[in-house]
């Protein structure tokens, strides 16, 4: 369970944090490569160099992101996470559920594609519907983040730049 008491985040949260949302990022931009290079392979047709390195990548990418999300999870559940800044109930009860949402969508991502990249089960249709998922999520995130820090001005953003300890 996690603990609510500490002040805010540490240096390695907050790089754990941004690092994760830019391989994300890189994932959803360019994952299409490796639905290219499944295709190719399946219809024994060519496949461009950048999309075999692309797809080379994404892989790659995508167990950087599984790695790094553990080990956030386990520093979470050592460490524990700040509580909601001077929030509504209602607000860090919806923050809550968007991070709960976003850690399982995080493993179930790289855990889909591996499934489906060495064919144990194809899973590629819910890998794919990850994506405007993903995207959703993301832009409630964002839109929350910046509502707290224009309207609220709380600090909930500033805790996610700058660490307490
Ligand atoms: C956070 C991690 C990951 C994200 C966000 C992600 C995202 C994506 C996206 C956006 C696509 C393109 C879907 C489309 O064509 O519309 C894709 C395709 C694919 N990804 Fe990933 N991916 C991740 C990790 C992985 C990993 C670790 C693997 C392992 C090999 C993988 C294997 C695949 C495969 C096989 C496809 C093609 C699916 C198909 O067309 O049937 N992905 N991924």
């Amino acid at each position: 369970m996690a603990k609510h008491s500490i002040r805010g985040y540490s240096a390695l949260q907050i790089t754990l944090h941004w690092a994760i949302a830019i391989l994300v990022l890189f994932q959803l931009l360019f994952g299409e490569s490796m639905t290219a290079v499944v295709d190719a392979s399946e219809e024994g047709t060519a496949v461009s160099g950048q999309d075999q390195f692309l797809g080379s990548a994404h892989y790659w990418v995508g167990l950087g992101v599984l790695g790094l999300v553990l080990i956030r999870l386990a520093l979470r559940v050592v460490s524990g996470v700040p509580q909601a800044a001077g929030a509504r109930s209602w607000m860090s009860v919806v923050a809550s559920a968007t991070h709960w949402a976003f850690y399982a969508l995080l493993v179930a991502m790289p855990v889909t594609g591996l499934l489906t990249y060495f064919d144990v089960w194809d899973l590629g249709e819910v890998h794919s519907l990850g994506k405007p998922v993903f995207i959703i999520l993301t832009l409630v995130h964002a839109g929350a983040a910046l509502f707290h820090a224009i309207f609220l001005r709380d600090g909930t953003l500033r805790r996610m730049i700058e660490p307490v300890r």
